[in-house]
């Protein structure tokens, strides 16, 4: 758990476009040089044109500075519902997008909005990632 992420994806889940599914995310990643991008999901009535809250949260970070520690992923908090029971992790497009500004080792920590937790590293979440560069 860390706690401004946490308070962050969950404040900004709070803004939330999602009539559709009605399922709202919070997503706030902190950067290699410290600053904090948040971001949430944005349906759309054409239902494939909505995307994801640590897509909108990478967007923030990219807009905000150019390549180098600033655009380099630390950390990420994930802030949404149970699902049966389970946390909810990043959805399999959005791995790899965050692997893209990420480490192997990199932190995710999910929480519902209760505060649960569990923390997976980018490794847990997308062994064997495909990337050009052989960082990953
Ligand atoms: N969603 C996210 O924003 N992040 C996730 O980690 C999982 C899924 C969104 C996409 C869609 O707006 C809604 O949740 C239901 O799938």
């Amino acid at each position: 758990m860390d706690r401004e992420l946490f308070e962050k994806a969950g404040a900004v889940r709070e803004r939330a476009h999602a009539p559709y599914s009605r399922f709202h995310v919070g997503a706030a990643l902190r950067t290699e040089d410290g600053a904090v991008f948040a971001g949430t999901n944005v349906e759309n009535a054409s239902y494939p044109e909505g995307w994801c809250a640590e897509t909108s949260a990478i967007a923030q970070m990219v807009a905000a500075a150019p390549p180098g520690p600033g655009r380099r992923i630390a950390t990420v908090a994930v802030v949404a519902d149970r699902i049966d029971g389970r946390l909810t992790t990043p959805c399999g497009g959005c791995r790899q997008r965050l692997a893209e500004f990420a480490g192997p080792d990199t932190p995710v920590h999910v929480s519902d909005p209760a505060g649960g937790t569990e923390t997976f590293t980018m490794r847990q979440l997308l062994p064997a990632a495909f990337a050009l560069d052989g960082e990953r």
